[in-house]
Order: structure tokens, then sequence, then C-alpha cells
């Protein structure tokens, strides 16, 4: 029997979750099939791997990062902890909670080094397009190397799409934009608050990058911060020079009026409205057409392709949980492969899945029950592995912790720490707190 091969597309902390797993299966004597992972950056790391580009990359491809200067983690690092290589594996120590990101970068890396499977990567090779041919079972992908400018074709037994879902900017138009005489950007493009000290902005959008961008600014001297918000208000208790604004409705000159008939005059527009699933290298049969949303559309316990159960997809759906539901997803894929686990041969009961966890989570409403869910989906997936079994009632601990601290003081959550649910020890406080904190290095966060 010849071989099975498997394409990996991307390596970001999903594509990256993937390859640890098939190394660790070898590890532990099995035979693994041949791995290739396509990355299109020049390393590894997906969106933690930050570059000060934005627009187009030095290849001509769309930059990926969608992070920023002085970025930290928005959620507790307890909650995302591989269970096989903790913090304080990688640090020689426990470190405080909320990460900035050249700290999980630097901790992503240490395991996938440690595992050695770097060379299973091609870097600077975006993949342009895979087809499935019927006849002979196989994917075809079509792939640029960059470092040849050379583009070519391999096939593969199976693919796995881990190319992330926070890169492509959903951009929104409102009347005035075009001739509005400030900074109108994405979140996409935001890359230094320093850039709006001292001045007046708008950020739109109710979700994180709201938050943490109107934060950012605000810590780096934003003279004020107006948010506005489409279906509901954030709410929190925003500093005094914060103001929360319903819709946008239109812009006049430098004046954004909106729907309360309020008006305020701004210097610059942060565009904080989400991203699109977008996989230009996908053909309608097997591409992934999908809310950002827990349950995920048309994926079999959230990682099959149920139009094609060879093809898989990795860390698609909205995210409380992320390096470690990546883990528990990457070893179920990789043990389906390995014929450990069956996948059920009729589609009908591959939906019959995927409308049971849609309705599942339509039935909840709070951020409580959601997490919850997502928790119970780790669980699930975790069970049929042999991924490390860990607290993950204990992880969503800290991320209900973690909400409270935020309605409590949104400028200050990441003052807390919380207990890791792989060592059992307490994380230190922060040297500093995080609004006084304007140096975001590894060096100066790791001096606890
Ligand atoms: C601004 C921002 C801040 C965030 N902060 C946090 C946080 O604090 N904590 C947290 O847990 N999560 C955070 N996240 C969530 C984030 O989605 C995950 O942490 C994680 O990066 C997702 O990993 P991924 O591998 O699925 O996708 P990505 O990290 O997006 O990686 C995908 C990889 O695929 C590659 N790729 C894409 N297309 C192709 C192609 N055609 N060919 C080859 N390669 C391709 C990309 O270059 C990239 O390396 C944040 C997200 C954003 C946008
Ligand atoms: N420091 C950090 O760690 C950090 C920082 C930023 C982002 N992130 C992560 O990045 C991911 C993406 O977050 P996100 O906030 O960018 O996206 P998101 O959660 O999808 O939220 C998108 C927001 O844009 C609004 N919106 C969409 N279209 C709009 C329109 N046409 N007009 C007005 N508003 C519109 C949405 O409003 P509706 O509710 O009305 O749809 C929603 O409030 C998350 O996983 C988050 O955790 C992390």
């Amino acid at each position: 029997m010849p071989q099975k091969r498997i394409a990996i597309i991307g390596a970001g902390p999903s594509g990256l979750a993937q390859l640890r797993a098939f190394q660790s299966a070898a590890a532990k004597g099995e035979t693994i099939p041949e791995i290739v992972c396509f990355e299109k950056q020049s390393d590894w790391g997906g969106l933690w791997n930050y570059t000060w580009r934005t627009g187009l990359d030095e290849n001509g491809e769309p930059v990926h990062c969608s992070m920023y200067r002085y970025l930290w983690s928005n959620g507790p690092k307890e909650g995302l902890e591989f269970a096989d290589y903790s913090f304080e594996e990688h640090f020689g120590k426990q470190i405080a909670s909320y990460p900035p990101r050249a700290v999980l970068f630097d901790y992503i890396e240490g395991r996938v080094k440690k595992a050695g499977v770097r060379d299973w990567i091609r870097f600077s090779s975006p993949v342009r397009w895979v087809e499935y041919d019927d006849a002979s079972d196989l994917f075809t992908v079509t792939v640029h190397d960059h470092a040849k400018d050379h583009v070519y074709s391999e096939t593969f037994d199976h693919v796995i799409v881990a190319s992330g879902h926070f890169s492509v900017p959903n951009v929104p138009h409102y009347p005035g934009f075009e001739t509005f005489n400030g900074r109108l950007l994405h979140a996409h493009d935001f890359r230094d608050a320093r850039e709006f000290k001292d001045k007046d902005i708008l950020v739109m959008g109710a979700s994180y990058s709201a938050e943490d961008i109107g934060s950012q600014c605000w810590k780096y001297g934003a003279k004020s911060v107006t948010s506005c918000y489409r279906s509901g208000p954030m709410g929190f208790k925003w500093p005094e020079n914060w103001e929360e604004k319903p819709a946008l409705q239109r812009l006049e000159g430098n004046v954004a009026h909106f729907s309360d008939g309020s008006s305020k005059h701004v210097d610059a527009i942060i565009l904080c409205t989400g991203y699109k699933h977008f996989f230009n290298f996908l053909p309608d049969d097997l591409r992934l057409k999908t809310a950002n949303r827990l349950a995920a559309a048309d994926l079999y316990k959230g990682v099959v392709w149920v139009h094609n159960p060879k093809l898989f997809y990795l860390g698609m759906q909205d995210q409380w949980f992320t390096f470690n539901m990546f883990d528990a997803q990457a070893w179920w894929v990789r043990d389906s492969i390995l014929g450990k686990i069956a996948i059920p041969t009729d589609k009908a009961e591959l939906m019959a899945d995927v409308s049971a966890r849609v309705a599942r989570e339509d039935a909840g409403t709070d951020a409580k029950y959601a997490i919850q869910y997502q928790a119970d989906y780790v669980k699930e997936l975790v069970a049929e592995t042999d991924y490390p079994t860990f607290d993950v009632d204990g992880a969503s601990e800290a991320f209900f912790q973690w909400k409270k601290h935020k309605e409590k003081n949104i400028m200050g959550f990441r003052d807390n720490c919380y207990r890791s649910v792989i060592t059992g020890s307490m994380a230190p406080v922060h040297h500093t707190p995080w609004k006084d904190a304007l140096d975001d290095s590894m060096e100066s966060y790791l001096r606890n």
C-alpha cells in the first residue's frame, strides 16, 4: 500500500496543532501518513506572527496578520493552555494571566520546536486551488512556491483546511465614507495605537475588536473614544472620555451622525466590523460557507466537511476556547485519518449531527451558556482521542471569572490572575497594571 499523503493548509495555531497531533502519534510508535503543510507566510504562528505590513506582503499576497502592537491576550491564558505543554514547562515558571502577543507567540512556537515538525512545512507557499477527483479519490492541491516563483500541483488523500477566519475584513459602507477627511481603516489594518494619540476616534462595532482597539487607543492617549453599535451596546463602565452610541447613520465631513439624532466630530474611524470566512482556493463543492458561530455550518463534529468527508476544517468556529479546542479537533481529525475513529458513511447522519449542534447553540442566549456549550464540545472530542484529559470545566470557570472581572473594571480586568488547570498552580499578579504597562515586550512581561 502506498503511504497516504495529507495536505494541511496553514501553519497557525490550528495547523500546528495538527502537526503536533501526528508527531505525537509517531512518537508513540504509530505509522503516520506523509504530512505536507503549506503556509502562505514566511514563518509559522498564523495571526500571532506579527508584521508591520498592511495591504499586500512582500510577495504581493494579502497580509494575513490582523494583530497589532501592544495586543495582550483578551482572555485568560488558563482558558487556552495546551494540555500537553504547560506555560510552566515553556517558561520554566508560572507567568501572569493575560500575556502580550509576543509571549503567546513564543509559547505556541515552543511546543512545535520541541516536536521538531518545522521541516513538514513549506513556507511562502500559498495554496492557490484545491480540486477533488471522484475517479482517483484524490485531491489535487496547486501551490505557488514564492521562493522559486514556481506554481506546481501535487495529489493528496486528505486535505485539512486550517487557514483561519479572522483575516479577510468585513468592510461595510456608510454614506459619507468617501468624503470623510480623516483616517478610515478596518481593524485588520490597525497596527499602532500611538497613531491616534490626542485624536477623537470612532470605533464601529460592539465586539472584541471594538472593545480592545478602543481600549488600546484610550491607553495610548486618544483624546476621546466613541463606539457605536448595530445590535446592542457593549455596556461596560467606560472611562469618562469614552461614549457608546447607537448605530452610525452617515458622515458629513468629519461629523458622525447616529440613529439617536446625536452627532460627534471625529478624526479617525476604525471599522471593527468583523471578518469573513473566505477561501478563494476552494471550489463551490468544497468551500465552507458559514456565519461566525459556535456550530459552524456543514461540519460533522465541527471538523468534517459533510459534502466530502475526506476534507476537514479546523478552527472555523467562533472562539471562546482556542488553542486547546484546536488541539481537540486536530487529535480527532488525526484519529479519523488513522482509522481509529469511524466517520458515518450516511450523509443524512452527518447532517443530523450538524443540525443538532445548531439547535443546541440556538437554545442559549447568554455568554455563560455559550462558554459551556463550547466546553462540552471540547470535552466530547477529547474523550474520543488520547489527547491528555484536562479539567475543561475548570478552564470555563476562568472564562466565567473573566466575564465578571470585565464587568467590574474593563480597563483593569487584565490585572487578575487564575489557576492553571494543567499544573494546578496560581498565576502571579503582573508587576504593572495593564493600563500603565506601555512596554509589551516579552522581556518586560516575564519580569515577574
Ligand atoms: C485581532 C485578534 C486578536 C486575537 N486575540 C486572541 C487572544 O487573545 N487569545 C486567543 O486565544 N485568540 C485570539 N484570537 C483568535 C485567533 O483566531 C486564534 O488565536 C488563532 O490564531 C486561530 O488560529 P488558526 O490557525 O485557526 O488561524 P490563523 O491564526 O489565522 O492562521 C491561519 C494560517 O493559514 C495561513 N493561510 C491562509 N490562507 C492560506 C493559503 N491559501 N495557503 C497557505 N496558507 C494559508 C495563514 O498565513 C496563517 O498562517 C485573536 C484573533 C484576532 C483577529
Ligand atoms: N486582544 C485580543 O485578544 C483581541 C482583540 C481583537 C479581536 N480579538 C478576537 O478577534 C476575533 C474577531 O472579533 P471582532 O470583534 O473583530 O469580530 P466579531 O466578533 O465578529 O464582531 C463584529 C462586530 O461588527 C459588527 N458589525 C458587523 N457588520 C456591521 C455593519 N455593517 N455595521 C455595523 N456593525 C457591524 C457586529 O455587530 P452585530 O452584533 O450587529 O452583528 C459585531 O459587533 C474574536 O475571536 C476576538 O476574540 C481579540
